[in-house]
This record gives structure tokens, sequence and C-alpha cells, in this order.
């Protein structure tokens, strides 16, 4: 497994990839994908196995807050799942916040989600408390707007 900055070369394979997240992720545009590997490669790490595109990490360092990463989407595909992909590429966007300085990283998840929250909290995200619990899930209510009800994650880096 090789884990590599997002490039244009691998936009079509990552937009592939993100088809299989449903119902939790779905592929952005490919201008999208443009923007991300041409101005924030370096936290958006792809897993490639044999040239195919095993899971990859969609993060971003805050312009208003340098200190916080915020990590968009993040997926590993089916036949990969449970291997430690997204072990793998967590560690490669932490290791860049450190050497950049910063001191946290963030992301939301859809509280149904009850993979995702196996996931943050057993690689060392706290689901941080909101205005109501789901499924055993802290959520925090139209947090991305209205109807947009999130559970949040959060860590050190
Ligand atoms: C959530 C997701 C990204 C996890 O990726 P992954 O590469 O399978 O995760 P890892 O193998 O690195 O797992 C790390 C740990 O998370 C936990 N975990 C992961 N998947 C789990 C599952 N299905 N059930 C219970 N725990 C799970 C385990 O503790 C695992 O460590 P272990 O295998 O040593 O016990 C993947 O299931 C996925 O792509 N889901 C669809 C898209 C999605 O929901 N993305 C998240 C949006 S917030």
């Amino acid at each position: 497994m090789i884990i590599e900055p997002l490039s244009v070369d691998r936009i079509g394979q990552v937009i592939d990839l993100m088809g299989t997240g449903a119902p939790y992720i779905t592929p952005r545009t490919y201008s999208d994908y443009w923007l991300y590997a041409t101005l924030f490669s370096a936290t958006c790490p792809v897993a490639v196995a044999e040239n195919t595109i095993a899971g990859a990490i969609i993060a971003f360092r805050s312009q208003d807050d340098p200190a916080d990463i915020y990590l968009q989407d993040v997926i590993t595909h089916p036949g990969h799942r449970r291997r430690g992909v997204t072990r793998l590429l967590l560690e490669t966007v932490r290791a860049q916040g450190k050497k950049w300085g910063c001191r946290r990283l963030f992301l939301t998840s859809d509280p149904g989600n009850i993979t995702a929250h196996a996931t943050w909290t057993t690689l060392g995200f706290t689901n941080v408390p909101g205005d109501h619990v789901m499924n055993g899930i802290s959520v925090v209510t139209d947090y991305k707007g209205p109807g947009r009800s999130r559970a949040v994650y959060e860590s050190p880096v």
C-alpha cells in the first residue's frame, strides 16, 4: 500500500471511489477534485494498492483558524475496509498537521453512521457533546444549517 498526495491524474479513480461511499459520501465534481489536487494535496492523501485507489481523505487546513484541519471526506473502498487504510491515511494528515503546528483535527458525520462513530472513537477522536443523543451518539442540531444535524468529532493533532 502506497500513500501519495492526490494528483490530477488520479481524479477519475477518486470519483469512482467516492461513488462506493453511499449513502454517506457522494462524489463531488471533477473541478472540486482538481482544486483539492492542486491547492490542498498535502492534506488529501490517497492509498494506492496495485494501481487502484483503496482509500482517500480529503481534508483542509482552515484559513480562518490555521490551528484546525477539517476532514471533509474519508473513504475506504468496500474491498479494502477493516485493513487499516483509514488509520494509515489519518497518520499522514496528522503528520502534516504536526509539521504545520496545527492543534486540532475535526470532522462531522451523519448521526446514523455507526461505522464512522466506531472508527473515529477508535482512532482517538472525541464525539463532541451536542444537544441530543441518537443511538448513543451525541449530535448537534442543524450544525451544517437547517435540517443538517451532525455528530462532530475532534482530536488533538
Ligand atoms: C468509515 C470508514 C472510512 C473506515 O475505513 P477503514 O479503512 O475500514 O478503517 P480502518 O480499517 O482504518 O479501521 C480503524 C478502526 O476503526 C474501527 N472500525 C472500522 N470499521 C468498523 C466497523 N465496520 N465496525 C466496527 N469498527 C470499525 C475499528 O476499531 C478499526 O480498527 P481494528 O480493525 O483494528 O479493530 C469506511 O468504513 C468507509 O469508507 N465507510 C463508508 C464512507 C463513510 O462512511 N465515511 C466516513 C464518513 S464520516
